[in-house]
């Protein structure tokens, strides 16, 4: 339906979001050596929650520890300083923030983890030689995988966050299982849409079963090219389900175009700012549920284009608010007409560019983030070559570091959910 940016919206679990910009989720990387939240998540979630935008979704917390995106993810479990988690949430009070829940899949690099798990055993993921070549998980893992997802969710609402997204989009796990090229099962969970869908829709099962009603659950997905009619579709399923929002973008590591690159390095060029444009209306399109439309926002015009046509019900904005969260709120008071976005550009050669282009856009953002929770200024000098370094390198030290006791504690970790 058509609305403009102060409008507020009001999901079907009942929760309200004051206007139409939400923070999307940024990967942090500042838990502690256990991957517990610290007071700079506490400091950085309460930026978001004064910064003006309407919804805010956390950084992707993992759902098991042996399974990280990188070294200093948040994991939540039975092993999860509970009062920490709770820290964060009233730290984050004032604006609806959910926790974005997350299972890596394959891409993770082997520094930090060597033996990946995928729908499907398949190629590695196909940058410098650094990431393993997953397996396929067994059905036991995949019943395992649902009831993590769920367990997540109840403590992440028992530490008094208002709710969560499955993170479903970028190539990591869940997304994977909706990829036909990523997964090629001969199971129940692999085949046409609904088989490869069915892992995410026994998630959001499983979790608006146990949770209570009003709680908000969220999920981010993949525009493909070509597969519009199959979001579509795919929207109208997690509709049925009980889904309170729908979050579009797309992209993954082999393909950053989230990050507004092709599998190249090069530039994508589409006729919106937001190459994810067309996949949102078709999922607006199809159901009643609200969309929220991430990626590439830039500019007012573009921002009221995509409201008032209905194209989706909510604008995400992630890199410009990594930098300065209270660019949410001048953005939709009319203060400023540009969601900026400073950060470096990567010049050199297309394998160069290929290569370090997202890990130091990606890996610059997170400085800024991290500068957040630390209660600094942005730093818009830092060094593109420094922040790919910083992206990679460093994560790989502190995962390595600690690695052998994640594994202890894992091993150690009952897997039962909280009564
Ligand atoms: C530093 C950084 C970390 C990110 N981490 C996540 C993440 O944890 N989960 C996720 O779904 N997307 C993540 N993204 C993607 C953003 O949510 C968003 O989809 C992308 O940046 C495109 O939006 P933008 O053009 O407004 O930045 C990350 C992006 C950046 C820059």
């Amino acid at each position: 339906m058509a609305a403009i940016l102060t409008d507020p919206l009001e999901l079907p679990c009942g929760l309200v979001l004051a206007n139409r910009l939400g923070r999307a989720a940024m990967t942090e990387g500042i838990a502690d050596r256990r991957n517990d939240p610290t007071e700079q998540h506490e400091r950085l979630y309460a930026a978001n929650a004064r910064g003006g935008a309407g919804l805010v979704l956390t950084g992707n917390a993992m759902v098991d520890r042996r399974h990280l995106e990188r070294a200093r993810n948040i994991v939540v479990d039975a092993a999860t300083d509970p009062g920490a988690l709770r820290r964060v949430a009233e730290a984050s009070a004032g604006t609806p923030t959910l926790v974005q829940l997350s299972h890596p899949g394959r891409q993770v690099n082997r520094y930090v983890n060597s033996h990946p798990v995928a729908p499907s055993d398949g190629p590695a993921v196909a940058i410098a030689g650094a990431f393993a070549k997953p397996r396929a998980l067994t059905r036991d893992e995949i019943d395992e995988v649902r009831a993590r997802f769920v367990d997540a969710a109840l403590r992440v609402v028992a530490a008094g966050f208002p709710g969560v997204q499955i993170h479903g989009a970028h190539g990591y796990l869940i997304s994977s299982f909706l990829d036909p090229e990523q997964n090629r099962r001969d199971d129940v969970y692999g085949g046409d849409l609904a088989a490869r869908a069915r892992l995410l829709l026994e998630i959001l099962a499983g979790m608006r079963e146990a949770l209570p009603p009003e709680t908000a659950i969220a999920v981010k997905l993949d525009a493909r090219r070509g597969a519009d009619d199959d979001l579509a579709e795919l929207g109208r399923m997690l509709a049925a389900g009980g889904i309170d929002l729908i979050e579009i973008s797309g992209g993954n590591y082999e393909r950053p175009e989230m990050a507004g690159y092709d599998a190249d390095g090069e530039e994508l060029r589409s006729e919106h700012e937001s190459p994810f444009w067309n996949s949102a209306a078709a999922v607006t399109a199809a159901v009643d549920v609200p969309v929220m439309l991430t990626g590439g926002f830039r500019t007012r015009a573009e921002v009221d284009r995509a409201l008032a046509g209905g194209v989706c019900d909510v604008i995400g904005a992630g890199r410009p608010l990594a930098v300065r969260p209270d660019l949410a709120g001048r953005f939709v008071a009319g203060e400023t007409d540009t969601l900026d976005r400073p950060g470096p550009r990567l010049g050199g050669p297309a394998p160069v560019r290929r290569l370090l282009g997202a890990a130091a856009g990606t890996g610059w953002h997170r400085i800024q983030l991290q500068r957040t929770g630390k209660g600094r200024p942005p730093l818009l000098g830092f060094p593109a070559l420094l922040a790919a370094l910083d992206y990679t390198n460093v994560d790989w030290a502190q995962a390595l570091s600690a690695r052998r006791s994640r594994m202890r504690i894992a091993e150690e970790t009952p897997r039962s959910t909280i009564s």
